[in-house]
């Protein structure tokens, strides 16, 4: 199966070199609305996101959204989906996942991960390089959880939160939806969606800018 990647910076870098380490899909290219390089890591750079449509009626079947901004990285998922792509979830294999996790579609597990027993990791959402998800945990739709965040039993992120590098979060917590942790926080009570903490324990900072 075809797939073509939707960014062309460094989250991009990591899942090209993803999809090669598992070898299950013919990469076509990169498509970019920024500024973008003419080649990432020897795949062309084929144009913008307006290419997806002709690229789709080209018969390429799968796309996968190589975008770290959590809001741009559903909504350009959601494009994909409504356009007939598949989005098969990104699970590298030098994560360990526990045959109980339900991952996706759409989802990034990236290497040195850990997702333990029956959790959860929703579609287009991402737990990036040595994150841990342990039991019945639940990372939401287009969250990320940053390399080295640890989720303990129970935890929920809600959709579209960011989980800073490092992070810590104490058992049965949950982060509301489009909330964002500091990087090295220790959450240790609920955090409002919409909400950005930081510190140890974790204090309420005011909106993110
Ligand atoms: C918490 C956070 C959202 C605050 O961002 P911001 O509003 O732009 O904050 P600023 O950088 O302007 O810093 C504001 C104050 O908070 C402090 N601060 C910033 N981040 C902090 C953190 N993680 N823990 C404790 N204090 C922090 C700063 O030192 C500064 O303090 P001061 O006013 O006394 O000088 C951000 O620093 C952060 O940690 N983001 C997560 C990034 C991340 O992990 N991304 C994933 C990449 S893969």
């Amino acid at each position: 199966m075809r797939l073509i990647i939707l960014g062309a910076g460094g989250h991009a870098k990591v899942l090209i070199e993803l999809w090669r380490a598992l070898g299950t899909h013919q990469l076509v290219g990169c498509l970019s609305d920024g500024p973008a390089p003419a080649q990432l890591l020897g795949l062309p750079v084929l144009g913008g996101t307006a290419e997806l449509e002709r690229l789709r009626a080209e018969g390429i079947e799968a796309a996968c959204i190589a975008i770290g901004a959590n809001a741009a990285r559903q909504r350009l998922g959601q494009q994909a989906l409504a356009l007939g792509f598949a989005l098969p979830p990104a699970l590298h294999p030098a994560a360990i996942l526990s045959p109980s996790a339900v991952v996706g579609a759409g989802a990034q597990v990236l290497a040195g991960t850990i997702v333990a027993a029956e959790a959860r990791i929703d579609p287009l959402a991402l737990l990036n390089h040595g994150a841990i998800l342990d039991h019945d945990g639940v990372l939401g739709p287009a969250a990320h959880a940053a390399p080295h965040s640890t989720m303990a039993g129970g935890v929920r992120v809600g959709a579209r939160a960011l989980l800073g590098v490092g992070a810590q979060v104490k058992p049965g917590v949950s982060i509301g939806d489009d909330a964002v942790v500091g990087v090295g926080a220790a959450v240790v009570a609920d955090v409002a969606p919409g909400a950005t903490v930081a510190g140890v324990p974790a204090r309420e900072q005011g909106p993110c800018p």
